[in-house]
């Protein structure tokens, strides 16, 4: 079965591509490059020695998309493609909604047209309220987000659940990630981040390889174990196996499906400092600085829906994350321009 993949050059698009070539299903790819390489998907091709199916162009352009569901016989698709940067998406709202809210209405609009009616959407732990007690189930209140990308998160939810409810024919699965991190185990596909980085993990491979001085600790002084932030992070190759279990869930429901896509185990931000350092065997210094604004103490998921539901659970832990990021850093300093 032909997968479209919007954003399938990115992250998270190019581990899944990898993972629905290696459960026989074959990704067609739509990307603009505003935040990835096509070089990823060269090496998707490298890893899984299947060629790669890419349609460069905009998720936002009906005329193009037309042809694409014209031209190919798509079973459903997975809407990746969106912006995702927070702090940016403060200083660039209009941008935002524009990107993430236009090409999911625009990409359904044109689903229905041509009759398919199975989309598998990028959402993120971001859409809960921050008041909710830990751990967090899909029926964990939502709302109350605190910049636009997160709302445009939450709107793209609502959008496709609305659209689900008014024709019964289709069947939306939001997939609520949790933190993504690792790369693939080659170490040909990984998270290349534009300028600083925001996220920890690439923050924390960067200070490993030389390129940042030192990691700045947002805040020692949160309600946690060691006062630092918690969170649940998730290798990026059970994220992407996540989506392929979500394919066969989409096959045989209609409606809306929501999962969380965390493995419900938090670490804060100095476990992972010293997990990185054991598995690279590289100092990662750091120096403790004030709190990030925004940021909760915790957040980690209750992932059993996804696990008695999907059939899916996350099986690598902290080790492998750690120990396939720094392979890829190692690998690729520059990520894909090297
Ligand atoms: P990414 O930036 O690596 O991938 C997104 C891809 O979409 C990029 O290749 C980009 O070029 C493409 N793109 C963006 N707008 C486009 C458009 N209008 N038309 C065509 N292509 C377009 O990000 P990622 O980490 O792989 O994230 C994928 C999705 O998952 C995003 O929707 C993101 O918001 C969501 N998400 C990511 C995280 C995370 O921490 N990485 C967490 C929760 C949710
Ligand atoms: C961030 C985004 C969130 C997005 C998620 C996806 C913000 C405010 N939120 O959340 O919308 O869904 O990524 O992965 O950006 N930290 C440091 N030093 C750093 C970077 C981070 O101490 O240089 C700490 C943070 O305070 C936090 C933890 O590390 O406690 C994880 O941070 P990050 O990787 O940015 O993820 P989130 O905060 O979960």
């Amino acid at each position: 079965m032909n997968v479209l993949v919007t954003g399938g050059a990115g992250y998270i698009g190019s581990h899944t591509c990898v993972e629905l070539i290696e459960a026989g299903y074959t990704p067609i790819v739509i990307d603009n490059f505003c935040n990835s390489n096509p070089e990823s998907l060269r090496r998707v091709e490298v890893i899984t020695g299947k060629p790669v199916k890419l349609i460069s162009g905009d998720v936002r352009d009906g005329v193009l998309l037309e042809r694409v569901f014209s031209e190919n016989e798509i079973g459903c698709v997975i809407h990746f493609a969106g912006r995702k940067a927070v702090g940016e998406s403060v200083s660039m709202p209009l941008e935002y909604y524009q990107n993430n809210l236009c090409s999911t209405m625009t990409l359904c609009k044109v689903m229905a047209a041509h009759g398919v009616k199975k989309l598998i959407f990028s959402s993120s732990a971001t859409v809960y309220s921050g008041d909710n007690e830990m751990p967090l189930h899909e029926s964990s209140k939502t709302g109350s987000c605190t910049n636009p990308y997160g709302w445009t998160k939450y709107m793209g939810e609502q959008i496709l659940r609305d659209i689900a409810k008014a024709d019964p024919a289709w069947s939306v699965v939001l997939l609520r990630y949790f933190n993504p991190v690792g790369a693939h185990a080659s170490g040909l596909i990984g998270e290349h981040p534009n300028g600083i980085p925001n996220n920890l993990m690439p923050y924390i491979s960067q200070t490993a390889i030389g390129k940042r001085e030192h990691l700045n600790v947002f805040g020692n002084d949160y309600p946690t174990p060691d006062g630092t932030g918690v969170r649940d992070y998730i290798h990026v190759v059970d994220l992407a196996k996540g989506h392929v279990a979500a394919i066969q869930y989409l096959m045989n429901h209609t409606g809306e499906g929501v999962f969380n896509l965390g493995t419900g185990h938090g670490y804060s931000v100095l476990d992972m400092v010293k997990a990185f350092e054991k598995a690279s065997g590289v100092p990662v210094p750091y120096v403790i600085t004030d709190r990030r604004p925004g940021d909760l103490p915790a957040c980690y998921a209750d992932p059993a829906k996804s696990s008695e539901v999907l059939g899916w659970k996350a099986e690598h832990d902290l080790e492998s994350m750690c120990r396939d990021t720094w392979n890829w850093q190692k690998k690729n300093p520059n990520g894909y321009d090297d």
